[in-house]
């Protein structure tokens, strides 16, 4: 499964590149103003910290506009993924993008028929947010499950990429349902590292590595 970082700050993409386990960066306008940077100078620099797709999305909600933006957008870099939404606009503008050879990912994606409909656009990447489904009251990782048997079903190439990923289980389930890519925020990708019995263990073994008095090199 490949892992995306969800935000538009560049301190924190630096900081998990560096790792060599992220594939690419997931923006959103909310990201953006959280940053308090310029759209296309934050997506500019984004781009050169990583090799894989940067999501950057687009505002408009008509068709010729999202194709305005999106022209604009994916100069920026090769990396570039248009971001548009679920929406029968956002649709047209993913077929004809993804026709000729731009990725993109379809966003807000809420039901298993909306990822039907952005597989059948070409979508590149389709974002089922698990988050905001759960806080609804709807189950958030049962959505995954009929997308992955769907597009399974019918070998669609579209990746399903996990968003609004809260915490670390949303993450496991998805590696166990097989979703192809899962976007989560800096500090839920940080959590995963973390276990106690990690941290009691490197305790415990340098407390006596110490008592040997012993040094490698
Ligand atoms: C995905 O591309 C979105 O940017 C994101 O995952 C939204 O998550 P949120 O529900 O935490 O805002």
């Amino acid at each position: 499964m490949k892992f995306f970082v969800d935000t538009a700050d560049t301190k924190d993409i630096a900081e998990l590149a560096a790792t060599g386990l992220l594939d690419g960066v997931t923006t959103n306008p909310s990201l953006i103003h959280k940053s308090g940077r310029d759209f296309m100078d934050v997506t500019k620099e984004i781009c050169g910290l990583v090799d894989g797709p940067v999501s950057a999305e687009v505002v408009a909600l008509d068709h010729p506009t999202m194709m305005k933006e999106a022209e604009i957008l994916r100069k920026i870099a090769d990396n570039v993924c248009i971001k548009v939404p679920l929406t029968i606009d956002g649709l047209k503008t993913c077929k004809a993008l993804t026709s000729e050879g731009t990725m993109v990912n379809v966003t807000l994606c809420f039901s298993a028929n909306q990822a039907l409909l952005a597989a059948k656009a070409g979508a590149t990447f389709v974002s089922p947010f698990v988050g905001r489904h759960d806080d609804n009251g709807f189950d958030g990782m049962a959505l995954i499950e009929d997308i992955r048997l769907i597009y399974d079903n019918y070998d669609f190439g579209t990746e399903i990429l996990v968003a609004s990923v809260r915490h670390a289980i949303h993450v496991l389930q998805s590696a166990k349902i097989g979703a192809d890519v899962m976007t989560a925020p800096p500090a839920v990708i940080r959590s995963l590292f973390n276990h106690v019995l990690t941290d009691k263990g490197i305790a415990g073994f340098l407390a006596d590595w110490e008592k040997t008095g012993q040094k490698i090199g």
